[in-house]
């Protein structure tokens, strides 16, 4: 009897923990130091304006406006990202450990998939107007896989710091010991510092 009320407990604990897993409830309307005075301009972000008749890049761009970028963000849970991917730019699978990713395709095609705990593949093919969801934690990535047209998509993430892991970064390019990764990949050594120094270059 007794064993069952504290594994009841437990249960209860974790469904409310999952419940409340998230950006932390403030006490306050915002986050900011003492005896600071705001104004409008302090929950305003221009740095998007650049994209506004800019030039296209050449590569993978992603765009920030989390509680780096506007300190009042800390707090509210919120944050945005826009993604330009030129023709064949890939964005390569990354995880945000703080955040699901909500992302709307503006233009152009995106490839786009996630991995779920069981090591089962969501993949999907997105047109204009789609809008697709990344759970959080998750290992996912984006792909622009068309010859002739960029893509643009605005990302949405549930916390003022979604943070970004990047699996290849984290794992090949973080002097992780040798004989961990040769065993992790069932690789030999040789196979292992090739992709090391594909990073590296
Ligand atoms: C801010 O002010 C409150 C109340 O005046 C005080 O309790 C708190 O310690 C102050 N925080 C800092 C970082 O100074
Ligand atoms: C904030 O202002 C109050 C009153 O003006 C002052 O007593 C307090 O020390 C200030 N706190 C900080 C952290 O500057
Ligand atoms: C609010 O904005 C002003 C200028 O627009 C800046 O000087 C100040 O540091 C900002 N305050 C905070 C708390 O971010
Ligand atoms: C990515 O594109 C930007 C803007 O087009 C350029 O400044 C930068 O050098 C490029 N980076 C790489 C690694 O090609
Ligand atoms: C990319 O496009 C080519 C040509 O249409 C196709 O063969 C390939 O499967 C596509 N790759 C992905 C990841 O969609
Ligand atoms: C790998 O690490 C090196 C040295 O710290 C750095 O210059 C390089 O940009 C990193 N590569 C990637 C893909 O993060």
């Amino acid at each position: 009897m007794k064993v069952e009320i504290t594994l009841n407990t437990v249960f209860v604990f974790v469904i409310f923990y999952t419940a409340i897993a998230g950006d932390p409830d403030i006490l306050t309307d915002f986050v900011v130091p003492n005896n600071t005075t705001l104004d409008a301009s302090n929950f305003t972000f221009t740095g998007m304006r650049q994209l506004v008749g800019g030039e296209y890049p050449t590569n993978f761009t992603s765009l920030k406006v989390s509680m780096n970028e506007l300190p009042t963000l800390n707090g509210q849970s919120v944050s945005y990202a826009v993604l330009e991917f030129p023709v064949g730019a890939i964005n390569p699978v990354h995880i945000h450990p703080r955040a699901s990713e909500l992302m709307f395709l503006v233009s152009g095609t995106l490839q786009v998939g996630f991995v779920d705990t069981s090591n089962k593949l969501f993949q999907q093919s997105l047109t204009i107007g789609d809008i697709f969801v990344f759970p959080k934690g998750l290992v996912h990535f984006q792909y622009n896989n068309d010859t002739t047209e960029p893509a643009l998509a605005i990302s949405a993430f549930g916390s003022a710091n979604a943070g970004t892991q990047s699996i290849p970064t984290s794992v090949f390019n973080t002097s992780i010991f040798e004989g961990i990764l040769d065993a992790s990949f069932h690789s030999k050594r040789a196979t292992i510092r090739k992709i090391e120094d594909g990073l590296k270059a």
